[in-house]
């Protein structure tokens, strides 16, 4: 079984400032820089004769590259249930329709539909109940004006997830280029 998703890669110039955000909340596990990514679609486990069928779905994808431009931070949970931050997205109907069609790829190799909702966001770190809120709230006044790109985004990525110790780690498997 491989635990797969599909997502975009950020250029290294982004990286870095997003990797910047990544400070002053005492107890957070920042995710590696080098592991920061935009999920389109948490697959999750695939046996391997699938992966095949998987990588055909999405090699079949026509899609445009588009820019996409990064702004403001924010949390999944609230108060003491807090248990992520994320860096936003600017609004970008050209990710929604690249979504859409990944969507659909991953539904046509044979996985059940995604029920939640697309709420695009690049994971800066997970938290549990030892992270105080108040830190929270000051992370999340302090970097609200933050901006990065707009950068071209001109493939997206299927990914494994693999246990680290502690934290997963992400390995590309296969890019899919999008329509110059
Ligand atoms: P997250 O960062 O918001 O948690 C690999 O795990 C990627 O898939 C992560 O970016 C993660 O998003 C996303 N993902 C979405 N649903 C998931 C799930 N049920 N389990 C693990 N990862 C999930």
């Amino acid at each position: 079984m491989i635990r797969a998703f599909v997502a975009l890669d950020l250029p290294p110039a982004v990286k870095a400032s997003l990797a910047d955000l990544q400070a002053g909340v005492p107890g957070a596990r920042w995710t590696d820089p080098a592991d920061l990514h935009l999920t389109l679609r948490f697959v999750g486990e695939v046996p391997e004769d699938r992966l095949e069928e998987l990588h055909e779905a999405l090699d079949e994808i026509r899609a445009p590259a588009f820019d996409l431009a990064l702004e403001g931070v924010g949390q999944f949970g609230e108060g003491a249930r807090a248990r992520l931050l994320w860096a936003g997205v600017a609004p970008a109907p050209a990710l929604s329709h690249l979504r859409a069609k990944v969507e659909s790829a991953v539904v046509r190799a044979g996985e059940p539909p995604e029920t939640r909702r697309f709420t695009p966001h690049v994971t800066l770190a997970r938290l549990d109940r030892s992270v105080r809120p108040d830190r929270i709230g000051r992370f999340i006044e302090a970097n609200a004006p933050w901006r990065a790109g707009p950068v071209r985004i001109d493939r997206f990525v299927l990914y494994e997830s693999r246990p680290g110790s502690g934290r997963p780690h992400y390995r590309p498997l296969q890019d899919y280029p999008l329509d110059p």
